[in-house]
């Protein structure tokens, strides 16, 4: 008899695509297709739950061991430094982590330079690393909007498309860290549910080399 595993997906079109891969490594759960608003599925058969969470937050439920596996964004991982065993790179929801200002914008040494940004400590150890001194501004979304209103000189942001910055005037300085998303796990079920978690990523890492 397989071990049950608890896996936390991220809601949303991303946390689809990765069911998908699941299912393909031999954990079904039809359940999960269904339209409702429910939030966690189970197949006994196959010794599965999966749980659909905020894609932030993930890592905590990984962490804390309310989920044995999960599926999280490199940015999360980079901004929070989860204490969890980060296994594969699934090589799906790629993006960068970028800085980016107005197009006009030229950087003046001489002064702290404002940087509005959800990725606090991201955008903190990078600047460190330049020696440059800054001021944070932590917002919670739509950032794009705070170098347009003279609130900062630059955004620290997740770049998909690029369409969100063209649509507001705003180009990419320097690109941070490339994304995407990862398979992680607590630390105890690794040790403990070695054999599933072990024969999963074996199964998923084919799967990402196959396109
Ligand atoms: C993310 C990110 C950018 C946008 C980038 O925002 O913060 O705003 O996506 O994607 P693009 O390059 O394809 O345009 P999200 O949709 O997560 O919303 P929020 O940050 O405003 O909450």
């Amino acid at each position: 008899m397989k071990q049950m595993l608890n896996v936390a997906l991220p809601k949303g079109r991303l946390g689809e695509k990765v069911y998908d891969m699941f299912e393909k490594a031999g954990y079904p759960c039809p359940s999960i297709k269904e339209v409702n608003r429910k939030l966690i599925f189970e197949n006994e058969n196959c010794s599965v739950r999966y749980f659909w969470v905020k894609p932030s937050d993930v890592a905590i439920y990984v962490e804390r061991g309310a989920a044995d596996i999960g599926v999280a964004g490199k940015d999360i991982l980079l901004e929070y430094e989860p204490d969890i065993y980060e296994l594969l790179d699934l090589n799906i929801g790629k993006c960068n982590m970028a800085v980016a200002a107005k197009k006009d914008f030229r950087d003046d040494n001489s002064k702290t330079l404002r940087v509005a940004t959800k990725f606090s400590n991201i955008a903190a150890g990078y600047y460190l690393s330049k020696g440059r001194d800054i001021d944070i501004i932590h917002l919670n979304g739509s950032i794009e909007i705070a170098p347009i209103l003279g609130l900062s000189d630059v955004i620290v942001d997740i770049v998909e498309t690029g369409t969100t910055l063209k649509e507001n005037d705003l180009k990419v300085i320097k690109i941070i860290a490339p994304i995407s998303a990862r398979f992680i796990a607590n630390k105890a079920s690794y040790k403990f549910k070695f054999n599933e978690i072990e024969a999963l990523v074996k199964n998923l890492a084919q799967q990402t080399t196959e396109d």
